[in-house]
């Protein structure tokens, strides 16, 4: 039989009476908000300011818990741990949700934004903002884009043109275009978890991988790679999740709220993701186990005729004009 309002009011109270805690405390909202990384970067930033900011504006009614470095889930369950209630919030890569909506493999395009300010404008188009919402059906509701930054390619190996790539074993995310863009320089891709990538470089099960600077620095990837080329080639952004049950359930005040505080983040983690990446990247370069290879134009030319066939192979999903619109946003 359902409960009423009052009832459930009651039991609550009583429940509260018999643990020693407050009602408010009883009748709080749990968030738990999962992710991979760690807390020093983009992602860690912002999970940890929307706690903050939760806490000054909602006090009681509302509790934040943040579990980085894949501590809760890892790549792989926390999408199941969403749709199922385990936990209410994350922020995967944007090469994590092909599963749900193929056109989001837009964002893994190699050589597709020549920089993260052209990413900027296209998450702030019209297309870019209908993938948030593209999910609904599925439960997953897209609530804003978060940057990290452009990937470097890593290796034990000096990458210089694509030719240097044949044959290694590359890390990459759980995504069909970047198990792509690797075969396309004769590259062996393999899929793996986040957390298992640092041991996965030590051990040589793979001989390279793509990052961001922030997360090349933060878990220690540096260390296990002779060479990092800065070739900027590719996007690693998240999307801001929740389960949408979930979110459309919560007291309308109580949402208007969450809604303030993730557009308050959503900007400060936006404008502060470059800085993150270039201090980190002068740290790895200041750390001098590492050399950091810079491309010649024409080198960096010779990358992009590479790896840009990918973007027929994968037309047919993302579509065509979508691919047009992302293109559009490199003119400023
Ligand atoms: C990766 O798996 O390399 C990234 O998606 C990790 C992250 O969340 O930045």
């Amino acid at each position: 039989m359902a409960l009423n309002a009052s009832r459930s009011l009651a039991l609550a109270a009583g429940l509260a009476a018999l643990l020693g805690i407050t009602q408010a405390q009883a009748e709080q909202i749990v968030i738990k908000f999962s992710h991979v990384v760690a807390d020093s970067t983009p992602k860690g930033q912002g999970a940890l300011m929307f706690q903050k900011l939760v806490k000054e504006r909602l006090g009681d009614k509302v509790r934040v818990e943040v579990y980085p470095n894949s501590s809760l889930y890892g790549d792989g369950k926390e999408m199941e741990a969403l749709l199922l209630g385990d936990v209410q919030m994350l922020a995967p890569s944007l090469a994590k949700f092909d599963k749900y909506n193929k056109q989001l493999q837009i964002y893994d395009l190699p050589f597709l934004f020549k920089d993260i300010n052209a990413v900027d404008r296209f998450q702030h188009s019209p297309e870019g903002k209908q993938l948030l919402t593209s999910m609904q059906d599925k439960g997953v509701l897209g609530l804003g884009y978060w940057h990290n930054g452009m990937k470097q390619l890593s290796a034990n190996k000096k990458l210089q043109d694509p030719r240097d790539a044949r044959g290694l074993k590359f890390r990459v995310q759980s995504s069909n275009v970047l198990e792509e863009q690797f075969k396309a320089v004769r590259a062996i891709p393999r899929k793996m978890s986040f957390s298992e990538v640092y041991q996965g470089l030590q051990t040589g099960v793979v001989n390279g991988a793509e990052n961001p600077w922030s997360n090349i620095y933060s878990q220690k990837f540096y260390e296990v790679q002779d060479y990092i080329t800065e070739s900027n080639h590719g996007l690693l952004d998240y999307m801001l999740i929740t389960n949408a049950k979930f979110w459309n359930g919560l007291p309308d005040d109580v949402r208007s709220e969450l809604d303030d505080i993730v557009e308050e983040v959503t900007t400060a983690v936006n404008e502060e993701a470059k800085q993150i990446n270039d201090s980190d990247r002068q740290k790895i370069i200041d750390a001098g186990t590492t050399t950091v290879i810079q491309l010649t134009p024409e080198q960096r030319n010779e990358w992009r005729e590479a790896m840009k066939p990918v973007w027929k192979e994968f037309e047919g999903d993302i579509g065509k004009d979508l691919i047009d619109a992302a293109d559009k946003s490199n003119q400023s």
